[in-house]
């Protein structure tokens, strides 16, 4: 808040005759222009089109609900004032008060007198966009949470431990001032308080909150960066970068990482991956689905990426997934003549993936380049692009391993080596289901699961990949001087060797 309220000072100082305040916010709002006059109240009008204008001291200004009567107050005003008018977005684009609000900026320019419009969704008549300065207020920063907890906290006698204090105050963010509050009176009430338990009530209450900005998702975390079978080259990347989101890394000169896209063969981790990124640098995960934001009509598109884009940086640190992006923006390609909302909006997501500042990592899935317009990924909007292919023997080895321990079984126990040698082809989704094909048969017969099992199952299912094959080896021939490989070149790895040796006493 303090480098918008900074911002907002120079604005004045600078006589700018509008400045749109795009917030959910009214309160604090208000509370920022009343900073801002310095401690003379009387310098802040505020109009409401239910009651009129009232004066800093309280009083209601006579007929002044008018929008009309209104702007004529504004005009006959003494210098040096602040206004501020409330939801005013409806009576814009009549012609009269159109003309009225031209003709008030030389005024308001001579006098130093400033109006302020406050509401969720900036609207400005074409006319007057000139005049127009947009400011957005961002959500509640951590800082000004952590104000929040600590005075409750203190007004109930409280006592919360520091991590889970931290913790708390990261939950919060993303919602508003009031709905911060809210949240917490609640928890005060149900007595969970700031417990664990109450941490995951907050977080429950949170993504229902964020239902508000109908595209994001807040995803739960349950996949570890243990969960993925091979893609050697993209978990150490993961595992490098991590750290770079410290305050320790940024006094080393890192700038925080962008983001990653990558694209790959379905069914192979690519979602799995996004999940466990989140959870590996323990931030949040919010997934965004762009495909209905770009499909949801005309006009309100570019309205709801802002919104969406400034509640992801309200919780930032995070992690932003936009799962299967070529569906979103497949259409996009090539329509460039036509400079239809999707294809501004996709223009207005690009320069923001490449200009942001708040650390927001972003993940971007795809499965299919045929669509994906070029732009995406040039330079400068990810960290790296990298190939998800079907997994190497080695791979399946390792991903049979992960879905056999996973559901209470020793890889020890099975010739896994043998199995992934029969599997080609087969996607880390296949060889999940193999694995739970076997569990069942063996089930069945009412004995434990065996290698024999697997290797039925093996030999009883063609891979989609089969099926698929031209799709994949235009993915894969693309796919070659482009990106980076997520998998390690075969031989590079010390754990592969101890696989030949597997390999070796199985073949025995
Ligand atoms: N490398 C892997 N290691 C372990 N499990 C895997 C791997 N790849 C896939 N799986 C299993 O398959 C499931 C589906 O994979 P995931 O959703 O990540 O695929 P995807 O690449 O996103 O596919 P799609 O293109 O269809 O979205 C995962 O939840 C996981 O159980
Ligand atoms: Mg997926």
């Amino acid at each position: 808040m303090e480098s918008t309220l900074e911002e907002l000072r120079l604005l004045v100082q600078a006589r700018y005759p509008f400045i749109y305040l795009v917030s959910f916010e009214e309160e604090r709002v208000v509370r920022a222009l009343r900073w801002l006059t310095g401690a003379q109240e009387d310098r802040l009008a505020i109009w409401t089109a239910t009651s009129g204008f009232r004066t800093g001291d309280g009083d209601l200004v006579a007929d002044s609900a008018d929008p009309m009567a209104a702007l004529e107050f504004i005009d006959v005003h003494e210098p040096r004032q602040l206004f501020l008018l409330k939801d005013f977005h409806p009576f814009m684009d009549r012609s009269q008060v159109t003309r009225k609000l031209r003709d008030l900026v030389p005024i308001l320019e001579r006098d130093q007198k400033t109006v302020f419009f406050l509401s969720p969704h900036p609207v400005v008549p074409t006319e007057l966009e000139k005049d127009f300065v947009a400011v957005e207020v961002p959500l509640p920063s951590p800082p000004e949470v952590s104000k929040l907890l600590g005075s409750l906290v203190k007004s109930q006698g409280l006592e919360v431990e520091p991590d889970l204090y931290e913790r708390v105050v990261k939950a919060s963010l993303g919602l508003t001032e009031k709905e911060i509050k809210k949240v917490y009176t609640k928890l005060l009430i149900s007595g969970k308080r700031f417990t664990e338990e109450g941490l995951e009530a907050l977080i429950e209450e949170k993504r229902r909150i964020l239902h508000r900005s109908r595209f994001l998702e807040y995803v739960d975390l349950a996949d570890q960066i243990s969960d993925i079978g091979g893609l050697g080259q993209l978990k150490q990347w993961l595992i490098e970068r991590g750290v770079s989101f410290s305050e320790r890394a940024r006094q080393f000169g890192l700038p925080p990482p962008k983001g990653l896209f990558l694209l790959g063969v379905q069914g192979c981790g690519k979602s799995l991956t996004a999940k466990a990124v989140a959870r590996l640098w323990k931030l949040p995960l919010l997934r965004l689905d762009l495909a209905s934001m770009f499909s949801s009509g005309s006009g309100g598109v570019e309205q709801n990426l802002r919104e969406t884009i400034l509640v992801a940086e309200s919780m930032a640190p995070a992690v932003l997934w936009i799962d299967e992006i070529e569906k979103a923006v497949g259409g996009v390609a090539g329509a460039t003549a036509e400079r239809g909302p999707a294809t501004r909006v996709f223009g207005a997501l690009l320069t923001w993936l490449q200009e942001k500042t708040k650390p927001v990592f972003v993940i971007a899935t795809a499965n299919d380049v045929a669509n994906l317009p070029p732009e995406l990924l040039r330079k400068g909007r990810f960290d790296e692009i990298f190939f998800i292919d079907l997994p190497t023997v080695h791979e399946r080895a390792e991903i049979l391993a992960i879905h056999l321990r996973k559901r209470g079984r020793e890889p020890e126990d099975f010739q896994l080596y043998s199995v992934a040698e029969l599997t080609e082809k087969y996607s880390g989704a296949e060889l999940e289901q193999l694995v739970i094909a076997a569990m069942f048969y063996a089930f069945s017969h009412e004995r434990q699961v065996t290698t024999q099992d697997l290797l039925r199952q093996a030999r009883e299912t063609v891979p989609l990949a089969v099926t698929m094959d031209e799709q994949v080896k235009a993915l894969k021939e693309w796919s070659r001087y482009r990106t980076r490989p997520a998998a390690y070149d075969t031989r590079r790895m010390d754990f592969f060797e101890e696989w030949e040796e597997v390999a070796d006493d199985e073949a025995v």
